[in-house]
């Protein structure tokens, strides 16, 4: 929820109190230029307690309610059978609308069973965008991932509402070449995560399914984000500015054939599930559960985390907490735009995404224009961020880098977590770094993995800018800052 001052500044307004906090430290910068160095400018492997601020992700590092943590000592950890399950299975029937549910351990496990299911070689998997663990599972079993997206989603500059929707035209062309017996399914993703945290809009979603239906595909919607844009949708779509997020949420799943998710976003716990009302689409994934994550009631998931997830979703359908990191992210990306740094818009859910093609453009997309952003950022702030750019995608067949379609470095806004002077302090020093852009060169890897290399790829800085940025850094703020 967002308040109008009375000098007409609009702030988010927290619609909760903090009772439990966790202690930081702002780490000095030459123990920041050492951490990176020993990270290999990857973000991924700087350790906790050498950051400030933590926007790695708002995986699973969402506050959670007092009710979630209570709900937490109930819990009944039956091999099979827990009771646990029968209450996550009453909120996904009260909130999703589905009857079938099956628990896996995080998100990329849910895709994976749908992968093994759905997805034959040679097959197309056609998308409004792909995340990355949906891309390497589909791409191991053979499939092709087809990025159907409009012309206005990898725009970063843009007040196009919904940047998440599909392109029609394009996925009709897809399906009439590929035949519509080589189509796994289709799948939407909500508030679609590497282009910036952009929703799709509930009439795009019922013309996907009109066209597909008839052809017999059956329409996936991962739903890892589902409030924030169920939260969009009623804030920007014409029609739903007075339909519940709850409503907004069982018309998506009404539309859709299946949801799969991970729980560690939306429902503020740590897990995922897979749901449906199709018996037949059910029947078929629910074999290979036990073989892959565990048997039919916990699938992986502690029960504790399942009791916390029942309550989380439950949650995530009142306003105030489908729009609190929506409504975080519109204030910190408006102060960014005052200090004139480049960022995506309109604000989306989940993050604050920088442009990095424009904050550094003179670095190349060969030499991972947004990874080098997101090391300088930690070196001249403490705030950990995420390269969603090249690095991000794994070289192709013959050897080759892939360039991104964007570089973003992504700075996450997990729920109810930060308050608005980290914000401003974030402003702060990207305003420093923008200023001194131009000492941030590029990256070379002198470690890479095979298969999703950013998790832990090591990189270092091309001609050794790391050393003169924090040097810099140091001179105008002092060695404890
Ligand atoms: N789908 C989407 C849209 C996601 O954002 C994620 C994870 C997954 C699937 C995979 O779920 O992590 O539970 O296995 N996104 C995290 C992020 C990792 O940082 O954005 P998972």
């Amino acid at each position: 929820m967002s308040i109008r001052l009375s000098n007409g500044t609009e702030i988010p307004i927290e619609m909760h109190k903090v009772r439990i906090v966790q202690k930081v430290r702002l780490v000095p910068v030459r123990e920041r230029l050492r951490a990176i160095e020993e990270a290999g400018y990857n973000t991924f492997l700087l350790r906790s307690r050498d950051l400030f601020l933590d926007m790695l992700t708002d995986s699973g590092t969402n506050a959670m309610s007092d009710n979630q943590l209570a709900a937490m000592m109930q819990s009944d950890d039956a091999y099979a059978g827990s009771e646990s399950f029968y209450k996550l299975a009453d909120a996904v029937e009260d909130v999703f609308g589905y009857k079938y549910v099956l628990p896996a351990h995080q998100g990329r496990a849910a895709e994976h069973l749908l992968a093994k299911t759905f997805v034959k070689p040679g097959h197309i998997v056609p998308m409004n965008y792909h995340f990355t663990t949906t891309k390497a599972h589909f791409d191991l079993a053979g499939g092709k991932v087809m990025e159907l997206y409009t012309d206005e989603a990898l725009k970063t500059e843009s007040d196009c509402p919904f940047k998440g929707n599909m392109d029609l035209d394009r996925l009709r062309a897809a399906i009439e070449k590929a035949g519509p017996k080589n189509v796994s399914f289709v799948r939407m993703e909500a508030t679609t995560n590497l282009i910036g945290g952009q929703p799709f809009s509930l009439k795009n979603l019922h013309e996907v399914k009109d066209l597909i239906e008839p052809l017999g595909i059956f329409l996936v919607v991962d739903g890892s984000l589902i409030s924030e844009n169920a939260y969009f949708i009623h804030q920007r779509e014409p029609g739903y500015e007075n339909t519940s997020i709850k409503d907004i949420i069982r018309e998506i799943m009404a539309v859709a054939d299946l949801c799969y998710l991970s729980g560690r976003k939306s429902c503020a716990v740590r897990g995922g599930m897979i749901a449906t009302n199709r018996k037949d689409l059910y029947e078929a994934i629910r074999p290979w559960l036990p073989v892959y994550e565990g048997f039919f009631t916990y699938g992986g998931m502690s029960s504790k985390e399942i009791e916390a997830m029942a309550v989380g979703m439950r949650e995530m359908t009142e306003l105030d907490v489908a729009g609190a990191s929506a409504d975080a992210i519109q204030y910190f990306v408006g102060l960014l735009r005052e200090k004139c740094i480049p960022v995506v818009t309109p604000p989306g859910g989940l993050a604050c995404h920088i442009d990095a093609m424009r904050f550094v453009d003179h670095i190349p997309q060969s030499e991972y224009t947004a990874g080098a952003l997101a090391a300088a950022v930690y070196i001249t702030s403490g705030i950990r961020g995420m390269e969603r750019g090249s690095v991000s995608m794994d070289r192709d067949a013959n050897g080759n880098d892939v360039p991104s379609d964007l570089e973003l470095v992504r700075l996450a806004v997990p729920r109810r977590v930060f308050t608005m002077s980290h914000f401003q302090y974030a402003a702060d020093r990207l305003r420093w770094l923008y200023e001194h852009r131009r000492m941030v060169g590029g990256l070379e890897f002198y470690e890479e993995p095979p298969v999703l290399r950013f998790f832990a790829g090591k990189m270092r800085p091309i001609g050794g800018w790391g050393a003169a940025l924090a040097d810099a850094f140091e001179k105008d703020f002092g060695p404890t800052c």
